[in-house]
């Protein structure tokens, strides 16, 4: 009886509140069940040289298996160039570790070669099946207002954009309006993202809001590269076995992994702790030694990172199920060199060529590669420069175009003239591609300081014609 009226009691509660607080709802949606996990992992790269991005995206499906999560829930976007490349010595196996098994068998091909794009990965994101294009396989998030959603990002980028394999870009602006869409159409409980590029925490800076549930990670602050890891050279049991001439990993990246890999139950970490283990080991310790280490960063909802555990968003492995009492270790970081994530493929070249015999043909060829990677790099940076130099002057250019926004501010104020004036630069220069990307924040500029697309325009083909003489001469 008494049960009974205490029963009613809260049930008249619950109305109450119903009827007087709009929040009720969703604490309602926390009691019956845990929702569902979903996983979207996309590696934006491709070429063997730079392996690692999707060896650590495999990885990070293995992981996201072993939790429990269905493939009907978890979406791989990779271009699928590594198992099967020539260059593979392991053909038709990636690893992401010096010592690491294989991370490839049963990674679902959802979206790959040509599929890996900005539109498929914002519809996939948005559950909008309509809206992809190619082959894929169709999943996408359809995702509700009790589920959680988890994003792992793995690519190069530069200031306010991520790459895809295909040389188009992934504008921050257009990600996290992605986001507020997502949320304001009841798509997620709680969102968390993981993201490793150069520049990564440009993507969020100034512009991912803290009231849409959405936490986000990153392996590098707004102005600073990312690093990969396991790379040719790196010191005993941290370098590649020696066949291999790329790295098999990146930094930020393995150390969530490795992390979530730990033998213990994940309903014991939070993402908030282990964004701290992971910030320790891309810092090198806290000591941020130059060279070889990033400022991982959190952004949105910090309170939702010190709330939820890993466990909501990758299941926990059902052998680890009796360790929740077990501390939490913080694995130990390593002493590894690292390789800036735009140096990576040079490290790769120079591997080839240091490796070849002398006098074959694949010296030669090796030797031609690396140089042809240099001198676009050089004519990129002196094409950035001179653009700098006829809209200011020399010297304002420089200042105008180096000039780094301080933290909390967005990159740019008009990100339809940010696209414009990328197009106008590879309409007259050809793409920025990899290594060019770092000068996304030095257009950006150019648009903050007023200049329109017309002069913009004017000037790049001033500038590019001067270089297509060079590059033809
Ligand atoms: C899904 O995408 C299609 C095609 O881009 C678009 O027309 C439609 O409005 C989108 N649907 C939703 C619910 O956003
Ligand atoms: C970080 O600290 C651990 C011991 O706590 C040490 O073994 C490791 O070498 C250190 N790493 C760096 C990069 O300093």
């Amino acid at each position: 009886m008494a049960n009974r009226r205490l029963c009613c009691l809260l049930f008249g509660v619950q109305v109450l509140a119903a009827v007087a607080g709009a929040r009720w709802p969703q604490d309602f949606l926390r009691l019956p069940s845990e929702g569902t996990r979903w996983a979207v992992l996309l590696a934006g790269s491709n070429g063997y040289y730079n392996y690692r991005h999707q060896a650590d995206v495999c990885h990070s499906y293995q992981i996201m298996k072993k939790g429990g999560l269905k493939d009907d829930n978890i979406i791989v976007f990779m271009y699928d160039d590594i198992a099967s490349s020539p260059d593979n010595p392991r053909p038709g196996v990636i690893i992401n570790h010096p010592a690491g098994a294989d991370v490839y068998a049963g990674v679902p091909k959802d979206y790959t070669g040509a599929d890996v794009n900005v539109n498929n990965f914002l519809a996939v994101l948005l559950g909008n099946r309509s809206a992809l294009t190619g082959g894929g396989s169709g999943k996408v998030v359809a995702s509700g207002p009790s589920d959680h959603v988890f994003v792992y990002y793995s690519d190069h980028g530069g200031p306010g954009v991520l790459g895809m394999p295909s040389d188009e870009y992934l504008y921050a602006k257009d990600l996290v309006q992605a986001l507020k869409t997502k949320h304001a159409a009841g798509g997620y409980r709680s969102l968390a993202f993981y993201l490793e590029a150069c520049e990564s925490g440009s993507i969020f800076e100034g512009l991912l809001p803290d009231d849409i549930g959405v936490y986000a990670t990153t392996a590098a602050n707004a102005e600073e590269s990312s690093w990969g890891t396991y790379c040719p050279g790196d010191a005993d049991g941290q370098a590649p076995p020696p066949e291999f001439d790329t790295c098999l990993g990146d930094l930020y990246s393995v150390a969530w992994m490795e992390d979530s890999d730990a033998p213990r139950d994940r309903r014991a970490e939070s993402l908030e702790q282990q964004y701290e283990v992971v910030k320790d080991r891309t810092s090198a310790n806290g000591t941020y030694s130059a060279g070889s280490s990033s400022h991982a960063m959190q952004y949105g909802d910090l309170r939702l990172g010190a709330a939820e555990s890993l466990y909501q968003f990758m299941g926990t492995d059902p052998a680890n199920d009796d360790d929740d009492k077990q501390p939490l270790l913080h694995p130990t970081p390593t002493s590894s060199k690292s390789v800036n994530q735009r140096d990576a493929d040079l490290v790769h070249f120079w591997q080839r060529y240091r490796r070849s015999a002398e006098g074959t043909p694949q010296k030669a060829e090796a030797r031609a590669r690396l140089l042809q990677v240099l001198s676009r790099r050089a004519r990129v940076d002196s094409s950035v420069e001179l653009i700098g130099a006829l809209l200011f002057g020399a010297e304002e250019g420089a200042r105008v175009l180096g000039a780094v926004r301080p933290a909390g501010q967005p990159l740019a104020d008009d990100w339809d003239c940010l696209k414009s004036v990328v197009r106008a630069y590879e309409r007259h220069c050809g793409p920025l591609a990899q290594y060019g990307m770092k000068h996304v924040r030095s257009l950006a500029n150019i648009c903050n300081a007023g200049v329109g697309e017309e002069a913009m325009a004017k000037v790049t083909s001033q500038a590019c014609a001067a270089d297509r003489i060079v590059a033809s001469s």
